[in-house]
């Protein structure tokens, strides 16, 4: 819409990386538009949505960007990260390799974007208790060692999926 009485717009770009089939996508489609998909497909490319938030009465928008985790599917990797002010690493609590992989993705954030950038670990998967392969003691020390902010969360029921972007769009502004 055209109402822009605060005459104050604040647009902010996130970044979601993290292994292939984490869940990456659908932490953005159940926070983006409340939707899950089983069955969904691996990323080509980049995508991106934009949300709405207010924060302290004022409006801002986050740009959402969601990419590959499999290296042959991926885009250009520093048009990617450019002008990115926000970062969620995911893993999925029931497949270690995934939070072995952070190290490298961690790596990768910090080639691209300065140190002030928000980030997030994001532990996905948490519904998925029964079959858990990293503990939740694991996630947070990993965040404290590398300052970042830790939440698990499930695009399956919606756990923490609001907080954990919500978190990082906040510490931006
Ligand atoms: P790439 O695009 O290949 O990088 O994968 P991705 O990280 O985007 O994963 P995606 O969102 O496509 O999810 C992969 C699979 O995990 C799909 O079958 C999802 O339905 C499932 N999935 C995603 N989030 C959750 C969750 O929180 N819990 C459970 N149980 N399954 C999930
Ligand atoms: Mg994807």
């Amino acid at each position: 819409d055209d109402d822009d009485s605060t005459g104050e717009e604040y647009l902010f770009k996130v970044v979601i990386i993290g292994d292939s089939a984490v869940g990456k996508s659908n932490l953005l489609s159940r926070y983006a538009r409340n939707e899950f998909n089983p069955n969904s497909k691996a990323t080509i490319g980049v995508e991106f949505q934009t949300q709405s938030l207010y924060i302290d009465r004022k409006e801002v928008k986050a740009q959402i960007w969601d990419t590959a985790g499999q290296e042959r599917f991926r885009a250009v990797t520093s048009a990617y990260y450019r002008g990115a002010v926000g970062a969620l690493l995911v893993y999925d609590i029931s497949r270690r390799t995934t939070f072995e992989s952070i190290g490298r993705w961690l790596d990768e954030l910090n080639t691209h974007c300065d140190t002030t950038v928000s980030r997030m670990l994001v532990g996905n998967k948490c519904d998925l208790e029964n079959i858990r392969d990293v503990s939740v003691e694991e996630g947070k020390s990993l965040a404290e060692s590398e300052g970042l902010f830790f939440m698990e969360t499930s695009a399956l029921d919606s756990t923490n999926v609001k907080d954990a972007f919500e978190v990082v769009i906040k510490e931006i502004y």
